[in-house]
């Protein structure tokens, strides 16, 4: 059955879930956004990737809904609790355990039909100094896109990266990053806005921006510092839609 057949029937059979879905605000559990994203935006049998797998629920989420799911994962601990969940789908989904910056070593040309990912956060510097030196996992350390030592070598990592996804990526097709902003140290990162920048460097376009609201998993709300300025507490992560 083709796309369109599926968002025809899903159309006329589902309404109610159907207008859901083309809201701009969305809530819910992270497993079921991804599961809602991977159904809109694929047919049966396609193949989805996520740059970013951590424990792999975009992976658990393809192999539910019989999509095939390639997962990247630097963190062999991560990985041994998604092959723990995904067992029953032993031959629907395949894990590498390398960085997503040399996804296109691994993946053929216009192979993929979907990227889903959460980004990986911005450690600021200070979690990342000498002592991390010491560290056992260091190499592990580096390998992690989020451990720069600036903002902006963040975004030229994520740059390399979704260059290597434009490049697996089928014409047309779309790539989804869901993402929040931060505050640190009183200083506001507009994350989603500045992807969006390394995204269109990339060859992506902005086709939509969804706000998926969290604030129901922050039941308590932390005071801010100085409480004195206004300073919003963020509780809702950004769905962006890239398509190639
Ligand atoms: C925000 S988590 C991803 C969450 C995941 N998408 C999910 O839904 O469960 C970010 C993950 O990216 C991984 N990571 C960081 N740098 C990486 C890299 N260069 N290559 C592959 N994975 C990386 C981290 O180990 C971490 O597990």
């Amino acid at each position: 059955m083709d796309k369109d057949m599926v968002l025809e029937n899903q159309h006329n059979n589902d309404s109610d879930e159907w207008i859901q879905c083309t809201k701009s605000l969305w809530d819910g559990r992270k497993i079921d956004v991804i599961k809602r994203i991977i159904s809109i935006f694929t047919n049966p049998d396609e193949v989805v990737l996520d740059p970013f797998m951590g424990t792999g629920s975009t992976l658990l989420a393809a192999n539910v809904l019989d999509r095939k799911a390639i997962g990247f994962e630097i963190n062999e601990k991560y990985i041994s609790v998604a092959d723990e969940k995904l067992k029953r789908y032993k031959d629907s989904y395949y894990i590498i355990c390398d960085s997503c910056i040399n996804i296109s070593k691994y993946l053929y040309e216009e192979s993929v039909d979907l990227c889903i990912t959460s980004l990986p956060y911005w450690k600021i510097p200070n979690k990342f100094n000498s002592t991390n030196r010491k560290h056992n996992d260091y190499t592990l350390l580096m390998k992690n896109i989020g451990n720069t030592n600036s903002y902006t070598s963040y975004l030229k990592n994520l740059s390399k990266v979704f260059l290597g996804v434009y490049e697996v990526l089928k014409p047309d097709k779309m790539c989804i990053v869901i993402v929040t902003d931060r505050r640190k140290r009183n200083k506001f990162y507009p994350i989603h806005m500045d992807l969006t920048n390394v995204m269109a460097e990339t060859g992506f376009i902005l086709e939509d921006l969804m706000i998926w609201d969290r604030s129901k998993e922050h039941s308590i709300l932390k005071v801010i510092d100085n409480a004195c300025v206004y300073k919003s507490v963020i509780v809702h992560e950004y769905i962006c839609v890239f398509r190639k």
